[in-house]
C-alpha cells in the first residue's frame, strides 16, 4: 500500500510517499481503508524530533494519529462494529491507504470523512482538559489559543456547557472566535489588562493551549495556579511553584490517547510533569 513516511528527522519536506506493508489489526483494534486523515501538532512534533529522547522511533517511521474509513478488518474481542462500517478515531500511522485504530466511534451520516477526522485528537484532548481544569456552569474561562483545533473545540464545548469562554487568537481571527461563542482578545503585551477589560467579573480557570510562555499571566488572572492548565507549556509546573500565591502548581497534561471511546483518568490537583505519549 501507499503510505507517508519519513527516514530523518526535519520539517514537512522530509515526508515521503512510499509503498510499505498492510498493517494488520490486533486484538482490541481495527483496521480502515483510509478516507481521510487528520493532521495534529503533535505529528510535526514527532516528525522533527522534538521526542526523540522519550518516544524513539525505529526509522523510516509512519506518522498520524487521527483518521476516518471504512472498516476492512475487525481484530479480536472487538465487538461494537462490523467491517463496511464508517467510523473516525485514533490509532497509528494514519496518513495512509489502511490504518490500525486503536479507538473509534461510528462516523455520522451527515458528517463527511474529511469533517470527521479532523475531529479525534482535538475533541478529546479538549474535553480532558476542561474536566482537569475543572471549570463548571456560570464560570469565566481564558483560552490561551483559542481559534486552532483544540482550543476552538474548547470553546464549544465549553459554551454548550454553559461557561463564558475568553479566547486569545491573532487579528485574522477575532470574528471566527466571536463566530463560536467566545469573547476575543489578542495575544501579545498586555494580555492581562486587555483580559481584565472584557472579562470584568474575573477569569475561574485558564488553559494554555498555544504554549506561547503566557503561565505566569494565567496565575495572575485566575489567582490560583491550580486553576491552570497547559497542554504545550512542559515549563508550566516550575513556573507556577514560584508563585507565592498558593502550594498548589499548575498542571502541564499530556496526550490523553486516542481517546474517542476510552478517556484516561484525570489527576486533579495532583501536580505532574508527565512522561511523553504512548504512541
Ligand atoms: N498535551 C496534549 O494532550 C496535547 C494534545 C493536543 C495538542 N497538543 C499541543 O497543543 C498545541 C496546539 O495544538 P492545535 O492542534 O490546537 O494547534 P493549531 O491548530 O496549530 O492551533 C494553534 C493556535 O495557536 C494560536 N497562536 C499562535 N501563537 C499564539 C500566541 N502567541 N498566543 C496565543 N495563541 C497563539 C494560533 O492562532 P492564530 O492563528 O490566530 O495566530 C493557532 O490557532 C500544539 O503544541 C499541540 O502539539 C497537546
Amino acid at each position: 500500500m501507499k503510505a507517508i513516511q519519513f527516514a530523518t528527522y526535519g520539517g514537512p519536506e522530509v515526508l515521503r510517499l512510499v509503498d510499505v506493508e498492510e498493517p494488520h489489526a490486533g486484538p482490541g483494534e481495527v483496521r480502515i481503508a483510509v478516507r481521510a486523515a487528520g493532521v495534529n501538532g503533535f505529528d510535526g512534533k514527532v516528525r522533527a524530533g522534538y521526542l526523540a529522547e522519550q518516544m524513539p522511533l525505529t526509522l523510516p517511521a509512519g506518522t498520524g494519529l487521527d483518521a476516518a474509513g471504512v472498516v476492512d478488518e475487525v481484530g479480536e474481542d472487538v465487538v461494537d462494529v462490523e467491517v463496511g462500517a464508517a467510523v473516525f478515531g485514533s490509532g497509528r500511522s494514519t496518513y495512509a491507504e489502511f490504518a490500525v485504530l486503536t479507538s473509534w466511534a461510528a462516523k455520522p451520516e451527515g458528517m463527511s470523512f474529511e469533517e470527521a477526522a479532523g475531529y479525534p485528537v482535538p475533541v478529546e484532548t479538549a474535553i480532558r482538559i476542561l474536566d482537569q481544569v475543572g471549570v463548571t456552569a456560570g464560570q469565566t474561562l481564558l483560552v490561551s489559543g483559542a481559534a486552532g483545533g483544540v482550543g476552538s473545540a474548547v470553546v464549544q464545548i465549553a459554551r454548550a456547557r454553559g461557561i463564558t469562554v475568553v479566547g486569545t487568537a491573532s487579528a485574522r481571527n477575532q470574528d471566527y472566535l466571536r463566530s463560536i461563542g467566545a469573547v476575543p482578545t489578542t495575544y501579545g503585551d498586555g494580555l492581562v489588562d486587555r483580559v481584565r477589560g472584557v472579562a470584568q467579573d474575573g477569569v475561574d480557570a485558564a488553559l494554555d493551549i498555544a504554549g506561547s510562555g503566557v503561565i505566569s499571566e494565567l496565575i495572575e488572572l485566575t489567582g490560583e495556579p491550580s486553576k491552570v492548565v497547559s497542554i504545550a507549556d512542559f515549563s508550566a509546573p516550575s513556573r507556577a511553584r514560584r508563585s507565592r500565591r498558593s502550594p498548589r502548581t499548575c498542571r502541564c497534561v499530556r496526550s490523553g490517547g486516542a481517546a474517542v471511546r476510552r478517556r484516561r483518568a484525570a489527576h486533579p490537583g495532583r501536580p505532574h510533569v508527565p512522561p511523553p505519549p504512548r504512541r
